[in-house]
Parts: C-alpha cells; sequence; structure tokens
C-alpha cells in the first residue's frame, strides 16, 4: 500500500504563524515521519498557494511583480519549514508549469463531462481603480450589527456571512474611495449539484477511515443543504488564465488550482511517479488542514476529481484540525508583530517547539497557548520527565557498566511493551497528540521505577548482596529498555533529540520501530550530554515581547 500524505497549502502571502503551522504542516510532518518509521511507502506534498488576491494586493502595494512577491515569500516559507525539521517529500508551488498543466487538463476534462457552467454574478466594481473587487475587497458597514467592520464575505464583528451587495456605504479596500458600482459578470463555475450524489456518497463511505468528527459534520450538513455550482474563475489578474473563449480577462480562482496543487506540485517533483501514487487503486491520501479548509477538500475536491474523472483516486482521509489560539501571544499576522515560525525559531529550536505544539495539539477542541504552559511542558516534561531520566540512566549505567549483565526481560519488560503498543495504537488511528502523551507516560514510568527502586543504592551494595546485584540489573535493564525506546518514539516529534538520544545506541539516521524489537546495547564511549534544555529567562522575555 501506498500512502500520500499532504498539508494544507500555505499562502505565500506572509510567513505562516505558529497556530497555522500546528493545524497542518506540523500534524502532517509528525504522521509523515511515523509512516517512514514503520518503513511504509509513502510520499508527504506541500507546498505555497500562491495565487489568490492577497498577494496580488501585497505586490500593487510593494511594487512588484505578484509572481516575484509569492517566490519571494515562497522562499522564506520553504526555508522556515527546513529548520523546523520537516521533511517533504517535495515542498513546491502553485504557480508552477507543472500545476498549469494539470489545472488545464482538469479543466478540460470537466468541460468536457458537462460540469462546467456559465454563471452570472453582480460583482461590485472600483471606478476609480478600475478593477472587479473580490469579496474582501468591500469593506462597509454590516446590516445585521451595524458594525463599520463588514466585508463582502463576512462580518469582522458579529461572524455573519455576507455577500458584497448587501454592505451598506461599501468602499475599496484599495483605494479607500466609494466609487463603487455593482456589474454582472459571468464566472465559470464547477455544478456540485449535479456531483452532489456522488460526493455524498464519497462522504459517507470514506468518512469510516478515521476522519476527524468536525469534517464529517459539517461535510454533511452541507451535502444535505444541498450544493450550488461554485465559481472557478474570478475577474482579477494574478492567476492561471482561464482557456476559454469570452473568458479572457479571468483568471482560475485560487482554490481551484490550489486543491489541483497537490497533484500538480507531485508532478513537479516526478512527472512519472506523480500517476504512480495518484493513480494507484492500492493508494490511500491523507489529507492535513485546519478545519476551515474543511469542505474544499471534501465538497469542492472530491466534486473536481469525480467530474474529471481521469482516474486519480479519491481521498482517503481527512484530519481537520481545531483551532490553536492565544490571547497572551498573538498569532495573527494581520494585526502586525504576531509569533510567526521564523520568529518562534528565534527563540527556542524546532525541537522544543514541536513538542510543546504537538503536546497541546487541538485535535478535537481549540486549545490556548500560553507562556505559562510552554515553559511547564519545556522545563517539567520535555526537561524534567523525558530529558532528566535519559541522562540519568546512561549516567547511572555507564558508571556501573560491569554489573549490568544481560538478562530475560522481566517483570518491567511487559508493561513498557504495553505502552509501546499503545503508541503505535494512536498513531495508527491518527491520534498524534495521544502518541506523544503515551511516550511522556512511559517516562513517568521509567521515572517512577527509579525513585521507587533508588538502583544507586542497590549498586552500591551490590558487591555483599547477591539479591541487590541482581535487581540492579534487571532494574537497569529495564531502564535502558525505556531511554532506548523513548529514543526512537521522538522521532516524529523531537527529530534532532532523537537523534542524540538513539546514537547512544549506535543508531544513526532515522530510527525504525522494527528497532523496539532488536537487541541494543549502550556506546558507553560516547560523551553524555543532556537533550534537552530548560527555557533560559531570556528566551521567556523575547516570547513575551509578542504579547
Ligand atoms: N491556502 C489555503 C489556506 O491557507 C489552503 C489551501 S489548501 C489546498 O487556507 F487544498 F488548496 F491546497
Ligand atoms: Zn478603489
Amino acid at each position: 500500500m501506498k500512502t500520500i500524505v499532504t498539508s494544507a497549502l500555505p499562502y505565500s502571502y506572509s510567513m505562516p504563524h505558529l497556530g497555522n503551522f500546528t493545524g497542518s504542516v506540523l500534524p502532517a510532518d509528525v504522521y509523515f515521519k511515523y509512516l517512514m518509521m514503520r518503513g511504509e511507502d509513502a510520499i508527504f506534498i506541500c507546498g505555497s498557494d500562491q495565487h489568490g488576491t492577497p498577494i496580488e494586493l501585497k505586490a500593487i502595494k510593494e511594487k512588484l511583480e505578484p509572481e516575484a512577491l509569492a517566490d519571494l515569500i515562497h522562499g522564506q516559507i520553504k526555508d522556515a519549514f527546513h529548520d523546523f525539521g520537516c521533511t517533504f517529500t517535495h515542498y513546491g508551488k502553485t504557480h508552477s508549469e507543472a500545476n498549469r498543466r494539470v489545472v488545464g487538463q482538469f479543466f478540460d476534462a470537466l468541460n468536457a463531462n458537462k460540469y462546467i457552467v456559465e454563471q452570472a454574478s453582480t460583482q461590485p466594481y472600483c471606478a476609480n481603480d478600475r478593477r472587479f473587487l473580490t469579496d474582501r475587497l468591500i469593506e462597509g458597514t454590516c446590516p445585521y450589527c451595524k458594525s463599520n467592520e463588514a466585508r463582502g464575505d463576512q462580518c469582522n464583528n458579529c461572524g455573519k456571512l455576507l455577500t458584497p451587495s448587501q454592505i451598506i456605504d461599501p468602499h475599496c479596500n484599495i483605494c479607500g474611495k466609494s466609487d463603487i458600482t455593482f456589474k454582472t459578470v459571468k464566472n465559470l463555475a464547477i455544478a456540485l449539484d449535479k456531483l452532489q450524489s456522488g460526493i455524498k456518497k464519497f462522504i459517507t463511505s470514506e468518512s469510516k477511515n478515521d476522519w476527524t468528527k468536525n469534517a464529517v459534520n459539517k461535510s454533511l450538513s452541507y451535502v444535505d443543504e444541498g450544493l450550488k455550482p461554485r465559481d472557478i474563475t474570478r475577474h482579477m489578474k494574478w492567476g492561471f488564465p482561464v482557456p476559454l473563449k469570452g473568458f479572457e480577462d479571468a483568471v482560475f480562482y485560487v482554490w481551484f488550482d490550489a486543491i489541483l496543487g497537490y497533484i500538480g506540485i507531485t508532478k513537479e517533483w516526478d512527472e512519472k511517479r506523480c500517476d504512480e501514487y495518484w493513480k494507484d487503486a492500492d493508494t490511500r491520501i491523507v489529507h492535513f488542514m485546519g478545519k476551515d479548509n474543511i469542505e474544499f477538500h471534501t465538497l469542492m475536491w472530491p466534486g473536481v476529481l469525480l467530474g474529471s474523472n481521469l482516474g486519480y483516486r479519491m481521498p482517503t482521509t481527512i484530519r481537520a484540525s481545531e483551532y490553536l489560539t492565544s490571547k497572551q501571544v498573538k498569532f495573527s499576522k494581520s494585526k502586525g508583530v504576531g509569533l510567526t515560525i521564523d520568529k518562534a525559531l528565534e527563540i527556542m529550536g524546532p525541537d522544543y517547539w514541536r513538542f510543546v505544539l504537538m503536546y497541546i495539539y487541538p485535535e478535537t477542541a481549540d486549545s490556548e497557548f500560553t507562556i505559562d504552559l510552554f515553559v511547564e511542558v519545556v522545563n517539567k516534561i520535555m526537561n524534567g520527565k523525558v530529558g532528566n531520566l535519559v541522562n540519568r540512566v546512561l549516567t547511572i549505567a555507564a558508571s556501573n557498566k560491569a554489573l549490568i549483565t544481560k538478562s530475560n526481560p522481566g517483570k518491567y519488560e511487559a508493561e513498557v511493551e504495553k505502552m509501546t503498543k499503545r503508541y503505535l495504537e494512536h498513531f495508527d488511528r491518527f491520534g498524534l497528540r495521544e502518541a506523544l502523551h503515551d511516550l511522556v507516560a512511559l517516562a513517568d514510568y521509567g521515572n517512577e521505577l527509579m525513585s521507587t527502586t533508588e538502583p544507586w543504592k542497590l549498586a552500591k551494595i551490590a558487591a555483599e548482596s547477591k539479591d541487590a546485584a541482581s535487581e540492579f540489573s534487571s532494574i537497569m535493564n529495564a531502564l535502558i529498555d525505556i531511554i532506548y525506546k523513548l529514543g526512537i518514539m521522538l522521532h516524529p516529534f523531537a527529530p534532532s533529540a532523537s537523534t542524540a538520544a538513539t546514537s547512544y545506541f549506535g543508531i544513526t539516521g532515522q530510527p525504525h520501530i522494527r528497532m523496539f524489537g532488536t537487541p541494543h546495547e549502550i556506546n558507553y564511549s560516547m560523551e553524555i550530554k543532556p537533550i534537552f534544555g530548560k527555557i533560559t529567562d531570556a528566551q521567556i522575555e523575547m516570547l513575551e515581547k509578542y504579547t
């Protein structure tokens, strides 16, 4: 079986903040690393979502070509993900030749299969800028709550969904003027109404494959309301041109080429192998995303795949996270400062962020990031529970090597095995945060074993007492086994610390879960160094700058 793991494609508009990262790229990377540890045949596809109005506008403001701006930010994002230890098979982009071809091919197929329809709609037009304004470029007063924070698609104050024509006293968000008229424009749409029964069938059958509840519920409620044709073009300049007469002034809507970007980016990676993965009946496709991306992946995307009928696999598993929020540290980049992923790495190394963010990963409910929580997880859990245990066991073992004799697995090892099994089972069902908590539970077990049996005391009397000597040896064998396994289990969450911990056992490179069962001995010639440290006051201060 093959697996394609994807993460929602971040907009190459600005550097993602920690909330974005935790919503999709991080869990996807953690899961992909787990599959690699299992030796699965899997690829991890992600890239920058380069089209859309915000990028076009920012380019106008910065006097750059949209493509140049999108590529510039794409490069920065790619580097930051790399620094975060993410191991994509390919991190590509949507404005590529490969994706342009894919988009064209799917459009032609949808058109030939009669799933492309024309739709007239009224769209606001700014006479001053001489351009159509997309929903978000219209601002004004909300017809419901009367706040002046209404945008063409939604009111920022009361949250009601809006259409541009509902806005009272609309003005243009580019020039600020009110020279706005509503014109009728033709757009092309994908006829999701005609694909409705296929989409519903898809959701009902595939959602058995461990979809998150929010994804199942949202998707079914949308389908039951009845699907409508959905625009796939926009009247603007930045984007892929629409290859159809009468649409020379339009480009494809950002979501259409972004979602097809999964395939386009795989093609950009390897033209031939792309189809080997995407068209194999034995391929599983796992999409990670934030909950605001659900409908695009469960309605529009399957609609595109079904309607085009080009033989590409449908999604298997949809993992939509809830939001990671923070009142304390600003994650929002629209509001200015905000802790972005590159800034986060200036404060603490990637292992710390990855571990903490997965420890509080909003898998089933929103969760709140606070500085206190960050400090507590770093100091008490990473350093206090996991790091210290590894260090103490190595130290005690090194100074009492002669007393440790290989023995058959004793009573402790059975418990350890149960705990590692739980970790694997959670991972297999996408319980990523639970798997990390299983790892911590194993460290807890090791610490408890250490404090209740006090092996260092046994070592002191081992010369006189045969019982103490054998007890010492069996406890140490269990503890060594625990830190060896912890080292392997850390890999998806804290890859550098995992490398450090497993190196004491002669493991170089990526660990494999097969290694749980292989004999392991400590390489005593290595200097023992902590795998995690505590957070410093200076680091806390730096974090506080983002409040
Ligand atoms: N750029 C979108 C966002 O950040 C996600 C696009 S995901 C894809 O919300 F499915 F279109 F690829
Ligand atoms: Zn204007």
